[in-house]
């Protein structure tokens, strides 16, 4: 074997041993400038005329299958190295979390998680709908046509109009989920429908996104002594007092009637607000679905009637938990998030305590 062979079989073998940091040095040493083919390239200029040439040609090709037996073998290891890493960082996503996790659960969260367990006892279940909706559903199905004043109340914002003309709008109310569950099931029905609301209002009390939850309830037989003992369980449950005072109070909406508003008992005695007392405090809407109501959405208003409500997440947040400020809910500060947020791991139930 001559030089030639010599040097490109020992290289050969090296790389085929060579690991990544091994693999630069041979580089290094094979192809840098005071490399071993760098050398020989000199060494060209004292041979004759006729062999230089074949010579060159010769070191050239060598200098090549170097270079790509170097760089398949670096993709080789790349690849075994990722393959590697990957089988021994794989997680085991059946493992239970781990208990000291940091994370806390918004006061928001924890309180639909609450409502939602308190309902889910007594027989509802979760329903959802879009957040943009169309004229029908937020409002004219629910008895509320356009030329109605209940419509200003709602500060709506409205979308840029669509080709045929319509304006969608952000949902002002939970309410249009009753409208799309009636349309879509069969009574018996009950629901509640959790989520978020949008309103152009914006100041120490209002916020333009704000969250309710829906409540409904179609059957042949439901009535207001149906209504009345749901809710006063509900306000029970949720604040922990069996003796809560609950009342209902003649109201109006276009899509209940009769309608009423809720009070809970409460006490302002030294300027601070608190549950349970002989003052009231206005917290629910509801009644009994307008007949023209079920007609809108398909549902026989001479065989079934129902009940249906809904109310603010964060004023009952507010009042559960003495948060003072509607605005420090969307403020995504983490100093108060660690204040008022719960573990992560205490989900709400009747059985097991509703707060942790
Ligand atoms: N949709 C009403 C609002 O946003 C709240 C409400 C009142 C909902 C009475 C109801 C109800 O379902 O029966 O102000």
């Amino acid at each position: 074997m001559d030089n030639h062979d010599q040097l490109r079989s020992d290289l050969l073998s090296r790389i085929a041993d060579a690991d990544l940091g091994r693999l630069e040095e041979l580089r290094v040493e094979a192809l840098g400038r005071k490399g071993a083919i760098s050398e020989m390239m000199r060494g060209l200029g004292a041979l004759p005329g006729d062999q230089r040439k074949d010579a060159g040609q010769a070191l050239n090709a060598l200098k090549t299958e170097i270079a790509s037996a170097i760089d398949a073998r670096h993709a080789m290891l790349s690849s075994a190295g990722l393959e590697a890493r990957l089988a021994t960082e794989t997680i085991d996503i059946t493992l239970p979390s781990r208990p000291h996790a940091d994370g806390r659960i918004h006061p928001i969260s924890q309180t639909i998680d609450e409502m939602v367990a308190i309902f889910c006892e007594m027989g509802f279940r979760v329903a959802e709908g879009p957040h943009i909706e169309d004229d029908f559903h937020n409002f004219t199905a629910l008895n509320i046509p356009p030329e109605h004043p209940a419509r200003q109340d709602h500060d709506t914002f409205y979308l840029t109009e669509t080709e045929d003309g319509a304006r969608p709008v952000l949902r002002t109310h939970t309410s249009p989920v009753q409208v799309r569950t009636m349309q879509t099931s069969e009574p018996p029905i009950r629901i509640v429908v959790p989520g978020r609301t949008f309103r152009a209002d914006h100041d120490a009390t209002h916020s333009p996104m704000f969250h309710q939850i829906e409540g409904l309830v179609v059957d042949e037989n439901t009535h207001m002594g149906h209504l009345k003992g749901c809710l006063t369980e509900f306000w029970r449950a949720f604040f922990g007092m069996d003796d809560l005072p609950v009342r209902f109070r003649p109201s109006f909406f276009p899509f209940t009637e009769p309608s009423a508003e809720v009070d809970i008992g409460c006490s302002r005695e030294g300027g601070g607000l608190k549950i349970g007392g002989s003052d009231w405090l206005e917290i629910l809407g509801c009644g009994m679905i307008h007949p023209r109501v079920l007609e809108n959405c398909g549902i026989d208003s001479s065989r079934y009637q129902g009940f249906a409500f809904g109310l603010g997440i964060e004023r009952a947040a507010m009042l559960k938990y003495g948060i003072p400020d509607l605005r420090t809910f969307y403020e995504s500060d983490l100093r108060w998030l660690k204040h008022y947020g719960f573990p992560a791991l205490a989900q709400p139930t009747i059985a097991g305590g509703l707060t942790p």
